[in-house]
Order: C-alpha cells, then sequence, then structure tokens
C-alpha cells in the first residue's frame, strides 16, 4: 500500500472541534511534515484548497495557504516524495494550471500531480464572483471535462486548440510540457464524479468508512474497466493514536463532544444547496450522527481509525485485506506527532 497526508495547509487541520488543537496554517508546519513525511518513507503529499472558510469559535478553514504557491515551496526543500496541489476549476484557467504544474513538476524533478476539484460549495467562489450558478451543481463534472481535456493537451504537446461549452482555446501554447505524464487524482464521490474519476484520473480519493468503501473499490474497478482504464483507490482517515485502546476511545470521544457546532452548521448550510444527489454533500449531511468509524461531522465526515499501535496494525492490515485499496492518506490531531509515531511504529509492521 502507498500512504500520503493530507496537509494542513487549512487553519485546524481536518478536524471542527474544540477537542483538537486549533492553530493557523504556516509553511514551517507544512515544511516540516512532509521533510518528516519523506524521510520516513510517506509516499505523497495532498494540499487542500478552500477559498472561504466555515467559522464557528474555531475559525474552521478561514486561513488557507494557496496550494500550488505552498506546492512548489515544499518541491525545492524535498527530494523524493510526489506532490499534489489542488485545483479549485472554477478559480483559474487551465491554460495558466497546466503551466504551473510544468513549473512545479520542473523544481521538483518530475514529482508533481494535480487534484482535481470541481466545487459544490458556492460561497467560495461567489464571493469572487466567479460562481456560474446553479447549473455548476449538476454540470460540474462536464465542466471538469472539458478542463482536463485541455490539459492532457497542453501537456502532451505544448499547443491545443478547443471549442467546447465552457472553454475556447485558439492555438494556445505552454510551454514548457512537464517531463513525464502528470498523475490527476480527484475525489469525486456522487455518481457522476466517479464516473469521471473511471474515465479520466489515475486514482480517486475516497472518505467513507469500511462497509461503503469495499462497494466504492466495486463500482470504481467496474466502471474503469468498461473503459478499459485502472484507477487506484486511496482512502482518506484521521488517525487518533494513544498508549491503550481506551486513551484513544477518549480522545476520540472528546472530540466529538466537542464539536464546533457554529462550523458544521455553516458546512451543512452551504451543502444542502448541492443538487448532485449522492455525493459528499448528501455524505456530510448524513454524517451529523453517524459512528466516527463511518466519519463524523466532528471529524467533517472523514472516518477515523483509533487505538494502540498494535491495535492499529490490525485495523489497517483488516482494510488492506477487505477492501482492496491501493493507499491511505493521513490527517491527525497533532499531525508531526502522528506521522512520527505512524513511520517508526506502525507503518514497520504492515508488511
Ligand atoms: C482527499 C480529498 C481531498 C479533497 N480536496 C478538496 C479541496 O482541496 N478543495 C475542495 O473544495 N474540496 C476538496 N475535496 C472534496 C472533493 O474534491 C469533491 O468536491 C467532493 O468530494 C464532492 O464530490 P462530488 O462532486 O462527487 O459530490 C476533497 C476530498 C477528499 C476526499
Amino acid at each position: 500500500m502507498r500512504f500520503g497526508i493530507f496537509l494542513p495547509n487549512g487553519s485546524n487541520g481536518y478536524i471542527p472541534s474544540k477537542g483538537s488543537p486549533i492553530y493557523e496554517p504556516t509553511f514551517e508546519h507544512n515544511k516540516r511534515i512532509s521533510q518528516e513525511a519523506e524521510d520516513l518513507g510517506f509516499d505523497f503529499v495532498l494540499s487542500m484548497m478552500k477559498y472561504r472558510g466555515f467559522g464557528g469559535e474555531t475559525g474552521y478553514w478561514d486561513s488557507c495557504l494557496e496550494s500550488f504557491t505552498l506546492m512548489s515551496a515544499i518541491a525545492s526543500v524535498t527530494s523524493s516524495i510526489g506532490l499534489f496541489p489542488s485545483i479549485s476549476i472554477l478559480s483559474q484557467h487551465p491554460a495558466v494550471v497546466a503551466r504551473m504544474i510544468a513549473t512545479i513538476d520542473d523544481i521538483s524533478d518530475g514529482r508533481c500531480g494535480l487534484n482535481i476539484v470541481t466545487g459544490w460549495n458556492k460561497a467560495e467562489y461567489e464571493q469572487m464572483g466567479m460562481w456560474p450558478g446553479s447549473s455548476h451543481y449538476t454540470e460540474r463534472y462536464t465542466y471538469a471535462k472539458e478542463y482536463v481535456d485541455i490539459l492532457k493537451s497542453l501537456w502532451k504537446y505544448g499547443r491545443c486548440t478547443y471549442e467546447g461549452k465552457f472553454f475556447r482555446l485558439d492555438d494556445c501554447i505552454v510551454l514548457p510540457k512537464p517531463k513525464g505524464e502528470i498523475p490527476i487524482v480527484c475525489a469525486g464521490q456522487s455518481p457522476k464524479g466517479k464516473q469521471f474519476v473511471a474515465e479520466n484520473a489515475n486514482h480517486q480519493f475516497v472518505m467513507t468508512g469500511k462497509k461503503n468503501l469495499i462497494a466504492g473499490v466495486a463500482d470504481i474497478t467496474a466502471r474503469s474497466s468498461a473503459v478499459n482504464r485502472k484507477v487506484g483507490i486511496y482512502a482518506l482517515y484521521h488517525m487518533i493514536i494513544a498508549d491503550t485502546d481506551e486513551a484513544a476511545k477518549n480522545i476520540t470521544e472528546k472530540i466529538v463532544r466537542e464539536v464546533d457546532t457554529g462550523a458544521v452548521s455553516n458546512i451543512l448550510s452551504s451543502a444542502a444547496l448541492d443538487t448532485n444527489p449522492t455525493g459528499t454533500s448528501d455524505q456530510l449531511k448524513a454524517a451529523l450522527k453517524q459512528d466516527v468509524e463511518e466519519g463524523n461531522m466532528a471529524f467533517m465526515g472523514i472516518p477515523v481509525l483509533y487505538g494502540s499501535v498494535g491495535t492499529l496494525v490490525e485495523k489497517i492490515k483488516k482494510l488492506e485485506d477487505e477492501t482492496g485499496i491501493d493507499g491511505l492518506l493521513f490527517s491527525w490531531p497533532n499531525f508531526l506527532d502522528g506521522l512520527r509515531k505512524f513511520g517508526r511504529e506502525i507503518s514497520p509492521n504492515l508488511t
């Protein structure tokens, strides 16, 4: 299995709760995480992009370091770890992004991929006059398909002429080209999102507990083999590591008890507007009361693996055997403590 880290480039990482550390994102923090992750054998780091946070008492995601500029800096202070910036496709033209990726590819000597974010959260884009209207809820993957076709054409040929519903390029030239193929990842979870992933991406990020993960892997495998492609699945998990299972459970329960209800209600109000069915927005709504192992809103709907080192080794082995995922992507309440424990005590026992 491959292991990655979901970098905390937004405030407070990925936990909207007063029971977890509250902090501003900094380059120094993300740099140390990336460098230590590289030394400990992690395969990749991914940074997110949020243009508007969800507030509440914790100011959840109110600050967010820009994903491309951050990954560009991280590229220059690392040497082997894979780098995935995230593009919120409504925010920048694909020809600009093709060039930004080619630049990070050059700085990192071919370590850069790209996470495609279609954008379900109107408030982020409306504040900049970039929200195309409610048609985007249902058309976001048609827009994404045009976007990715343009990126791929520019990376392959260095030029592109294109006439689509959303984009028009007239002999657009973008050089230099990246050294090799740029791996595309996407976390589409709705049926339209999954079909987009199967047809266009190299990997899918999923955010769901073990029960749905088994069905999810089968679904993506079927969709991608139907179009003669192979798509790897990486599951996103929070990890709570403590000396005993009981202590890990207590930390987990404190985070749930002290959930930032203001931030969660802002997240759910935005999700309620999304008319693309059975995707992440619906998942978030369901996560209000869900068990932490399946994804509770105190953890942003991201499922949690908790326990002692020994228990976590067993849980991860089971997850791999029972689901057939290709990798895991982690977030911790305290990233540096978490990645050191995982890299030194858990990962060596997984083989
Ligand atoms: C690992 C991971 C990374 C993500 N990164 C971002 C991000 O940077 N910005 C963002 O707005 N959404 C992000 N998302 C949300 C997804 O990109 C996607 O919009 C969401 O899952 C909606 O899927 P759907 O369109 O199929 O409903 C991420 C999700 C996961 C699981």
